[in-house]
């Protein structure tokens, strides 16, 4: 089916004239040479080589080989006129195993980014943990496990004393709710585990860590600007019944509140800690550390959810169900623009955020090489459009947001899907490793300039 190409941009006007263009990607997903320079394997690596837990049973041991690629990958940022490029840091090349050793090597490689980065003109945003947890600390127990957080927080010392000259925007990690929803209850990402109980505790471990990060950037970098990054779903019940108005509740504590509230000083909602029944390993003075003020919040958005109440499986109790006559991407995602608009909308009245940052937001489908070996994609082109006429729309409401990154710059490893599922504004052909920017990125970097003129004229 070929979708007529619509443009639903026609009014970006509302975003501000400083508002920042970006694009994202994570080391596991792009960097490849997964044993070079002293790096030592992540959870990924573990799982990606389990038989069965990845579609076609593909690995990130050589994803986009960014690694030896990243000149002609920043070039083609810069090409399409990117103002900041999110990426982030491997833990398993800076501390690769448990001993606290630091692989200078690794952090070599960060550094040359960043100094080309910044000659390029572009900002770099990095991100200290998407995902990627050094083995040697899973084999020590993990995310589950208090020293887990004291190391990340030690690691995150390292990256800042060694790239806080030069960086000023940080975030510490990336969606939790994955690590610990995701990692430890579904059992879908590494480290794979199917455990209520082990993946309650790596929320709070995560959250204990994020905020010993956010203390060592902030003792490092006087002028640091720190955020974190999570992925929130507007959630609705799948009909007005009792039942399932009870199931959509679970579901927004499960996926919105629970990152949120103990994050910016509301504690842990009571419900879910019911729910869950599972007892915080709080210490004093750890909530201080987790609510530790931030400079802007980042917010990750694909889908909305549609939930139903389901007590076949443990707690939350609920489950996302089909909406009624959508349209989907390549991953079966909903597409759904105005949750975007009403997520800003609540971190902004509900939260009182003062800093927004749309971190991620983009879709897969299926690209065509077409014979002339261009890459034309009028469906992304299309979420991207709709996506960003709501991020002004939140704007023209009031919410703060200061920038969109959309994800992705390159096609990627997509972690439990593997290569298939293309999520880039740029394609990559992973036989010859060969870029091509698609349809939907030069429409990005069209209206990333058109914008900018508009300011400068206003100016
Ligand atoms: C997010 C992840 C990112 C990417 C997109 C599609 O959950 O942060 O790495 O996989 O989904």
């Amino acid at each position: 089916m070929t979708i007529p190409e619509r443009h639903f941009v026609n009014d970006l006007s509302a975003l501000p004239d400083d508002f920042v263009w970006g694009a994202a990607t994570a080391a596991y997903q792009i960097e490849g040479a997964v044993d070079e320079d002293g790096r030592a394997p992540s959870i990924w690596d573990t799982f990606s080589h389990t038989p069965g837990k990845v579609d076609n049973g593909d690995t990130g041991d050589v994803a986009c080989d960014h690694y030896h690629r990243w000149p002609e990958d920043l070039g083609i940022a810069g090409q399409l006129g990117l103002d900041a490029y999110r990426f982030s840091i491997a833990w398993p090349r800076i501390v690769p195993q448990a001993d606290g050793r630091v692989n200078q090597a690794g952090l070599d490689f960060y550094d040359r980014l960043t100094d080309s980065l910044l000659e390029k003109g572009i900002t770099p945003f990095p991100t200290l943990y998407h995902w990627d947890l050094p083995q040697a600390q899973q084999d020590r127990g993990g995310w589950p496990v208090r020293e887990t957080a004291e190391r990340f927080g030690e690691y995150a010392e390292v990256v800042a004393g060694a790239l806080g000259d030069r960086i000023t925007n940080w975030a510490t990690l990336n969606e939790p709710l994955c690590s610990a929803w995701i990692g430890h209850l579904d059992g879908n990402m590494a480290p794979g585990l199917k455990d209520l109980t082990a993946a309650v505790r790596a929320s709070y471990h995560l959250h204990l860590g994020h905020g010993l990060a956010v203390q060592a950037l902030r003792a490092a970098i006087p002028n640091a600007s720190i955020g974190i990054v999570n992925n929130l779903s507007p959630v609705h019940p799948a009909t007005d019944s009792e039942g399932d108005r009870l199931a959509a509740q679970r579901g927004d504590g499960h996926i919105n509140r629970w990152w949120l509230d103990p994050i910016l000083g509301r504690g842990y909602p009571q419900d879910m800690v019911e729910l869950y029944g599972v007892e915080l390993p709080v210490r004093d003075g750890d909530l201080e550390l987790i609510s530790a003020p931030l400079d802007w919040i980042g917010l990750n958005y694909y889908f909305r959810q549609i939930v139903t109440g389901d007590t076949t499986g443990p707690a939350p109790h609920f489950r996302q169900v089909p909406g009624p006559n959508v349209e989907h991407t390549a991953m079966d995602w909903e597409v759904h623009g105005p949750g975007l608009e009403q997520l800003l909308l609540r971190l902004t009245d509900d939260y009182g955020v003062q800093k927004i940052y749309v971190t991620e937001n983009g879709s897969a489908y299926q690209d065509v090489v077409g014979a002339d070996g261009s890459v034309h994609d009028p469906e992304r082109t299309e979420y991207l459009e709709q996506h960003l006429a709501a991020c002004a729309r939140a704007v023209s409401k009031g919410a703060p947001l200061a920038g969109y990154f959309a994800w992705s710059l390159l096609d990627n490893f997509e972690w439990a899907y593997g290569y298939d599922k293309r999520f880039g504004l740029v394609h990559v052909d992973y036989k010859t490793q060969q870029r091509t920017v698609k349809t939907s990125g030069r429409r990005y970097a069209e209206l990333a300039a058109a914008h900018r003129l508009r300011g400068r004229r206003a100016a």
